[in-house]
C-alpha cells in the first residue's frame, strides 16, 4: 500500500522476535539514520529494566510509559490507537511478521519476556498474535521475516522507503 501522506521516519512494529532491533540497527545504518529503541528509552528513563517495571508495576503502567513517546517499536505499542496514530503523522509504519512458530523459536530460550512467563508460552504467542493482528495490519508495509535475513529485510525496507519517499504521491492529501 502506498501513503498518501509526507513522512520522515520509519517506525518498525511487529510481535517480540521478529527482529525489529537488529533489522533496524542495519536500516539506520544504509539509510544514514538515527536509530531510537522504545524499550531502551524506557529503560533509561526510569532506571529499570522492562520486566521490572512488570512485575513492580504491572503492564498498564509500562503501556502509560510507551505512551507519548514519537520513534517507537515495542511489539505491543501499536495496540494502543493513539501510538499509532502518532507514529502515522511522521513516519512510515512497517510491520516485521513473523509465524508463531519461528516467534517461538527465537524467544524460546530469552528469559526477560514478562508476556511468556506462563506455562504455555508457545500458545501465548499465538493468542496475542491473533489480537494483535488488525493493529499490525495498518501498517503501511508488512514485511514477512520467516525466510528473510535481517540483512535482507532491511535491504527491503530500504528500497521501498526509497521508492515511496520519490513517488509522485507523497505528499497528496489523504482521502476524506
Ligand atoms: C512487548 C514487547 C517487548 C517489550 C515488552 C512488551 C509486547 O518489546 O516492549 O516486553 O507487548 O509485545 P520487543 O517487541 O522489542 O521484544
Amino acid at each position: 500500500m502506498q501513503p498518501s501522506r509526507p513522512y520522515h521516519n520509519i517506525a518498525l512494529v511487529g510481535f517480540m522476535g521478529v527482529g525489529k532491533s537488529t533489522v533496524g540497527q542495519i536500516l539506520a545504518g544504509m539509510l544514514d539514520f538515527e536509530f531510537i529503541d522504545t524499550d531502551r528509552v524506557i529503560e533509561t528513563r526510569e532506571g529499570r529494566r522492562i520486566s521490572e517495571i512488570f512485575s513492580q508495576e504491572g503492564e498498564t503502567r509500562f503501556r502509560d510509559l510507551e505512551t507519548g513517546l514519537i520513534l517507537s517499536t515495542g511489539g505491543g505499542l501499536v495496540v494502543r490507537p493513539e501510538n499509532l496514530a502518532s507514529l502515522q503523522t511522521h513516519a512510515l509504519i512497517v510491520c516485521l511478521w513473523a509465524s508463531p512458530a519461528v516467534i517461538y523459536e527465537r524467544v524460546r530460550y530469552q528469559g526477560h519476556r514478562p508476556l511468556l512467563h506462563t506455562p504455555d508460552p508457545q500458545a501465548r504467542i499465538a493468542e496475542l498474535l491473533e489480537q494483535r493482528k488488525p493493529a499490525y495490519q495498518q501498517a503501511d508495509i508488512l514485511v514477512g521475516v520467516d525466510f528473510r535475513s535481517p540483512q535482507e529485510t532491511a535491504q527491503y525496507i530500504t528500497n521501498s522507503f526509497r521508492l515511496l519517499r520519490h513517488s509522485p504521491h507523497r505528499n497528496a492529501p489523504s482521502p476524506a
